[in-house]
């Protein structure tokens, strides 16, 4: 059976404190659930804080990004042998922010996919189309492609260890939220483009929605047949909105 996750994305926000009460809440509140993989991705200056206050409790480490360089002159930058080094197993690629903040193109996702699948992390690849590419039609061939990139770099053998979010742009902080039929419409599409290559893969791949999700949509969406978890941005700021999301994923999955 797939794994449902729950990743919080925290983007820029917080301070050493705000981070150390948030994290209070939620290592006492997130269930340790066969299947259910709960995990926060902070900004990378405060990784190595998260993962001493994480100890034992059942939640994994994320980072929001990642060089695809080994080592080298790269000012403000870091290496996937940094993020091990601290404790990451997840890095989060081709968020729409940096896709359109800082120009990543989708052959540079891919870039990072395949360094990171190389160094034995897990991507969580996001993709996503914009309200203008939603309402002329291209949402499907737009997702489509951008898989397709990574699937030209890594194959469909790096899948086995890719985790894909799809996050409509348009939805991401905006507090629009695609209706489950929407979202499960491309989660679907998305599942078979892979099924096409590797049944077996495509079936056990965790493909999440990401897009102002909450508390109170959560439960709806994650249980579409094609919604494995959810990438939580807002939401994941807010312990109880964040341990709500975590619960409608452990009943989603009875
Ligand atoms: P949001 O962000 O939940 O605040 O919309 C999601 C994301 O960008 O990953």
């Amino acid at each position: 059976m797939r794994k449902t996750i729950v990743a919080g994305n925290w983007k820029m926000n917080g301070t050493s404190e705000s981070i150390k009460t948030l994290l209070e809440s939620l290592t006492s509140g997130v269930p340790a659930v066969e299947g259910l993989v709960t995990l926060v991705c902070p900004p990378a200056v405060y990784l190595s804080q998260v993962k001493q206050a994480l100890s034992d409790a059942p939640i994994a480490l994320g980072a929001q990004n990642v060089s695809s360089q080994p080592s080298g002159a790269f000012t403000g930058e870091w290496s996937l042998a940094m993020l091990q080094d601290l404790g990451c197993e997840y890095v989060i690629l081709g968020h729409s922010e940096r896709r359109s903040l800082f120009a990543e193109s989708d052959e540079d996702v891919a870039e990072k996919v395949a360094a990171t699948l190389s160094a034995g992390l897990i991507p969580i690849l996001c993709v996503g189309e914009t309200l203008t590419q939603r309402e002329s039609g291209e949402t499907l061939s737009l997702v489509a492609a951008q898989i397709d990139a990574v699937l030209q770099r890594v194959g469909i053998e790096g899948f086995a260890s890719v985790v894909i979010a799809y996050e409509p742009v348009w939805a991401i902080g905006t507090g629009l939220t695609a209706t489950p039929e929407q979202a499960q419409e491309v989660h679907a599409a998305i599942r078979a483009q892979l099924a096409e290559c590797d049944a077996d893969i495509a079936d056990q791949l965790s493909i999440l929605y990401g897009g102002s999700m909450n508390a109170g949509n959560a439960a709806e969406l994650l249980a579409q047949r094609d919604i494995d978890g959810g990438l939580i941005g807002g939401a994941s700021l807010k312990a109880d909105e964040f341990l709500t999301i975590c619960a409608a994923a452990t009943e989603s999955r009875k």
